[in-house]
C-alpha cells in the first residue's frame, strides 16, 4: 500500500508536534519543508525521530554540485528518510546528491513543481518550455539516471511515468486534495484515490489534513481512501 506522508507546514514546532500527537498511530512518516525547519531546525527532526516517526526533509535544494553533496550528509546524518533536490540543478549536482546520502535516505528529485501549470512554466521559461508533461518526463528521465531513488511529481504524471520507468524510479505525489477541498496555490491537484490508483508510492497531503476542521478525520478519510483504491 502507498505510504502516506503529512506536510507539517506549520510555524513552529509546538503547531507541528501538537497535529502529530492529534494524529498518533494514523501517520507516522511526517514531511518538514523549509519554513519549519527555518524555525525550528535540526530538534524537529529529532524529535519527530524520537516519537518514532520517519522523517522527509522537504529542502528542494538547487545549488552547485559542491553545497548540495555537503548539505546532503548533514541531511543523512540527522536519520532523514527522503529529502529533495530540483532536477532542474542538473545532473553533477543529482549525482553528488545521490553519492552524498547513506543507504537510509533516499533523495528524490523535484520534476516541475505541483503549482505551475502550462502557462506558468512557459512564463519561466523554464525547461526549454514544453508542456508541463513533457518537461516532467525529460526530467524524470535526466533524474532516474543520476541514480535517485524516485521523484517527485503530481498525480496527473503518475500514470505515464509508472509505465515509462516501471518499479526502477519510486514516485512521490503532492497536491494531494480530498473531494471539496480547496485547490490553493496548487494547480495539478488530484484526490488520494486517484494518485494511488496511478501508481503512486507516496502521497504527501499538507492542507487537506492541517488545515481540516477536524484533522483526525480527514486523516481518517485519505487512508480509507487508499485502501479501498486498487494499487
Ligand atoms: O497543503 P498542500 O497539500 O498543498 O501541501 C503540499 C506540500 O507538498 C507542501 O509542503 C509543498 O511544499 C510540497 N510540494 C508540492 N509540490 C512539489 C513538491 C512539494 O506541493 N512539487
Amino acid at each position: 500500500m502507498a505510504g502516506v506522508i503529512v506536510a507539517l507546514d506549520f510555524a513552529d514546532a509546538e503547531g507541528a508536534l501538537r497535529l502529530v500527537s492529534q494524529l498518533g498511530e494514523s501517520c507516522r512518516f511526517y514531511k518538514v519543508g523549509s519554513e519549519l525547519f527555518t524555525a525550528a531546525g535540526p530538534a524537529i527532526v529529532e524529535a519527530l525521530r524520537n516519537d518514532g516517526c520517519h522523517v522527509f526533509l522537504d529542502l528542494k535544494l538547487h545549488d552547485i554540485p559542491n553545497t548540495v553533496a555537503r548539505t546532503v550528509r548533514r541531511i543523512d546524518e540527522m536519520g532523514v528518510r527522503i529529502t529533495t533536490v530540483h532536477a532542474s540543478g542538473g545532473r553533477a549536482m543529482m549525482e553528488a546528491a545521490v553519492e552524498a546520502a547513506g543507504v537510509s535516505c533516499g533523495v528524490f528529485a523535484v520534476t516541475v513543481l505541483t503549482s505551475l501549470d502550462d502557462s506558468a512554466l512557459a512564463e519561466v521559461g523554464g525547461h526549454n518550455a514544453g508542456t508541463v508533461s513533457e518537461a516532467v518526463l525529460r526530467l524524470a528521465a535526466l533524474s532516474s539516471s543520476c541514480g535517485v531513488r524516485g521523484v517527485v511529481c503530481s498525480g496527473l504524471e503518475v500514470s505515464v511515468l509508472r509505465s515509462r520507468f516501471g518499479p526502477t524510479l519510486e514516485l512521490l505525489v503532492p497536491g494531494i486534495r480530498l473531494a471539496g477541498d480547496d485547490a490553493g496555490d496548487q494547480s495539478r491537484v488530484v484526490t488520494p484515490a486517484v494518485a494511488v490508483s496511478a501508481g503512486a508510492d507516496y502521497i504527501v497531503v499538507g492542507r487537506s489534513v492541517t488545515a481540516a476542521a477536524d484533522p483526525v478525520a480527514a486523516m481518517q478519510m485519505v487512508l480509507e481512501q487508499i485502501s479501498s483504491s486498487p494499487s
